[in-house]
C-alpha cells in the first residue's frame, strides 16, 4: 500500500489523505472553508490579521523536519488535513477486539460513541481560539505575540483534523456536526462549547500560560488516549496533533517560567527575601509567587474536571469497544482487556479522603487523570528549580486533587490544597488565599501593557532562552 505523507498543496485544502481523488470528502471540506475563515476573522485573533507573523507550517508528516516557518498572514495559513504514516501491521492495542487488525471504517455500533468523542474534542480546539482572542493587544513581546498565533493557528488545523474525520466517515451526522462546531462560541450563553474549562475566560497572559501547562496538557492526555484507538483514521490524525501540541505546553511551561524567574531576579536586586510580601513584590511591578501559585490552582483544577468522573461506564465502554485506549497503551504489559483487574481511586468516605479499590475498566478517566498529575509535574520542577536557583524559599505545588472541583467524586465537597475537607464556612474564609481574586485579576492587568519593539519585553517576564526556530534575541517575529 502507498503511504503518503509528504502535503499535497495543490488541492485548495493542504492534505496528505489524497483528497486530490476523494472528491466527494474534498467538496464537503470546500463548502464547509468558507465558514471556517468567516469564524477566524469574527472569532478568531483580534487584529493581526494582516499583519505577517513568523509561523511554521506542516509540511510532512514524518517525524524528522516535519514543519517550515515563514512570513504569513494568518487568514492565509494553510490549514491541511495531515494524518501520521499509517502502520499496516497496526493492530487493536486494548479491549475485547485486542490484537485484531484496526479498522479503516467506523463499524456501525461504535458510530455514535466515536461521533461524540470526535465532536468532544473538536468542540475544544476553536474555543481555546475563541478564549485567547482579545490577548494579542496586550503581548509582552513580539515573540510572545508569535506563539500565541502560533497557537491559535494550530488549534485552528486541529478543528480541521476533526472536521475531516466528520465528513468522511459519519455521513450527514458528521455534516451537520461541523457546522455545530462553528456556531457554538465559548462562554455564548445560548450557545457554550461542550466542556466548562473552554467557557472560561483567559484574560490576561499569565493565564494563557497556564492554559497551555495545564488545559493543553489535558488535551494531550485525551489525544494519547484517542491516539491508541482501534479506529486508524482517528489514531494517524491524534499522533499528528500530539507533535504540535508539545509545542503549545512549550509555550506555557515555558512562560511561566520567564514569569517566575522576572519575578525572582527582581525580588533578588531590591533585597527582598520574603516571597509574601507581596506588596513590595508587586511594587516593583512583577507578579508575586504567591499569586502565581494560585494562578496554577485555578488552571489545574479546571483540567482535572476535563478528565469526567473517575468512576465512569463510558470510560469503560469506550475502552472494551477499542475506540479510545490508556495513555501509552501499546507500551503497558498487562492483558489490555482489564475484565479482572483494579486500579485504586480517591473518594470522599465518611468525612475522609481515602484510596478504595474499584474496578479497573470502571476507573479509566480516574487512571488517565494519574498519568495527566505525573505530566504535569515535570513543568512544576523547572519552575521551582528557577525560584531554588534564585535562593528565594518558595514552593509551588500542585493543589490536591480534591481542590475546587466541579466534577467527579470531589464536586460534593469542600477540600483545601491540602487534601483536609472543609466546612463551606472555612471554604469561604480561605478561598481568597487559594484562587486568584477579582483585586488579584486587577493587578495583573494593570502589567498587561504591550511591547512590540523586537528584541523587547515587557517588565514582568523575562526573555526566553533561545529564539524560535533558533532566530536571534532581536527578531521580528511579528511584522506590524
Ligand atoms: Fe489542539
Ligand atoms: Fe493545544
Amino acid at each position: 500500500m502507498n503511504v503518503v505523507t509528504s502535503v499535497d498543496y495543490g488541492t485548495s485544502i493542504p492534505n496528505n489523505v489524497n483528497l486530490a481523488d476523494d472528491r466527494r470528502v474534498l467538496k464537503a471540506l470546500e463548502k464547509w472553508h468558507p465558514g471556517y475563515i468567516d469564524w477566524w476573522m469574527t472569532m478568531g485573533p483580534e487584529g493581526f490579521q494582516n499583519n505577517p507573523v513568523y509561523l511554521r507550517t506542516a509540511t510532512n508528516a514524518d517525524v524528522g523536519g516535519w514543519a517550515k516557518f515563514d512570513y504569513v498572514k494568518m487568514p492565509d495559513y494553510r490549514w491541511g488535513i495531515l494524518l501520521a504514516p499509517q502502520d499496516e501491521n497496526r493492530t487493536i492495542p486494548c479491549g475485547e477486539h485486542f490484537g485484531q487488525p484496526v479498522w479503516q471504517e467506523v463499524p456501525g455500533e461504535y458510530r455514535a460513541m466515536m461521533r461524540r468523542l470526535i465532536v468532544i474534542q473538536g468542540d475544544t480546539e476553536p474555543a481555546s481560539v475563541e478564549q485567547q482572542r482579545h490577548l494579542g493587544t496586550t503581548a509582552p513581546s513580539l515573540y510572545d505575540l508569535r506563539n500565541l498565533f502560533q497557537v491559535n493557528v494550530e488549534e485552528g488545523r486541529h478543528l480541521w483534523a476533526m472536521v475531516y474525520l466528520l465528513q468522511k466517515y459519519f455521513g450527514t451526522d458528521g455534516r451537520e456536526e461541523a457546522n455545530e462546531l462553528l456556531r457554538r462560541q465559548s462562554g455564548n450563553e445560548d450557545a457554550p462549547r461542550m466542556l466548562g474549562a473552554f467557557n472560561e475566560a483567559t484574560p490576561d497572559w499569565l493565564s494563557f500560560f497556564m492554559f497551555t501547562t495545564f488545559t493543553d496538557r489535558d488535551g494531550k492526555m485525551q489525544l494519547e488516549a484517542l491516539a491508541q484507538s482501534a479506529f486508524d483514521p482517528l489514531a494517524r490524525t491524534t499522533r499528528f496533533m500530539l507533535m504540535e501540541e508539545a509545542h503549545h505546553m512549550f509555550v506555557g511551561v515555558t512562560g511561566v517560567q520567564r514569569v517566575i524567574n522576572r519575578t525572582c531576579q527582581a525580588m533578588v536586586d531590591a533585597g527582598i527575601d520574603d516571597p509574601n510580601d507581596i506588596d513590595r513584590v508587586r511594587a516593583l511591578g512583577v507578579i508575586d509567587l504567591p499569586t502565581i501559585q494560585k494562578k496554577a490552582n485555578l488552571h489545574f483544577t479546571l483540567s482535572l474536571d476535563l478528565f469526567g468522573s473517575e468512576i465512569s461506564t463510558n470510560a469503560a465502554n469506550a475502552f472494551n469497544s477499542g475506540v479510545k485506549g490508556r495513555f501509552r497503551e501499546d507500551r503497558l504489559t498487562d492483558d489490555h482487556r482489564l475484565t479482572s483487574d483494579t486500579y485504586p481511586v480517591l473518594r470522599p468516605i465518611d468525612g475522609q479522603i481515602k484510596l478504595v479499590d474499584a474496578p479497573a475498566l470502571s476507573a479509566l478517566n480516574m487512571r488517565l487523570r494519574d498519568d495527566y498529575v505525573k505530566d504535569c509535574m515535570k513543568g512544576i520542577d523547572m519552575w521551582n528549580k528557577t525560584i531554588r536557583k534564585a535562593g528565594i524559599d518558595f514552593e509551588i505545588v500542585l493543589p490536591h486533587v480534591a481542590f475546587h472541583r466541579q466534577i467527579g467524586e470531589f464536586s460534593s465537597i469542600k477540600a483545601s490544597p491540602t487534601g483536609e475537607i472543609l466546612s463551606d464556612a472555612e471554604w469561604e474564609e480561605n478561598k481568597d488565599s487559594w484562587l486568584p481574586t477579582k483585586a488579584d485579576g486587577d493587578f495583573i492587568d494593570s502589567l498587561m501593557v504591550s511591547e512590540f519593539e523586537p528584541g523587547k519585553f515587557a517588565g514582568w517576564i523575562s526573555p526566553p532562552k533561545m529564539g524560535i526556530d533558533n532566530r536571534p534575541g532581536d527578531f521580528e517575529y511579528v511584522k506590524l
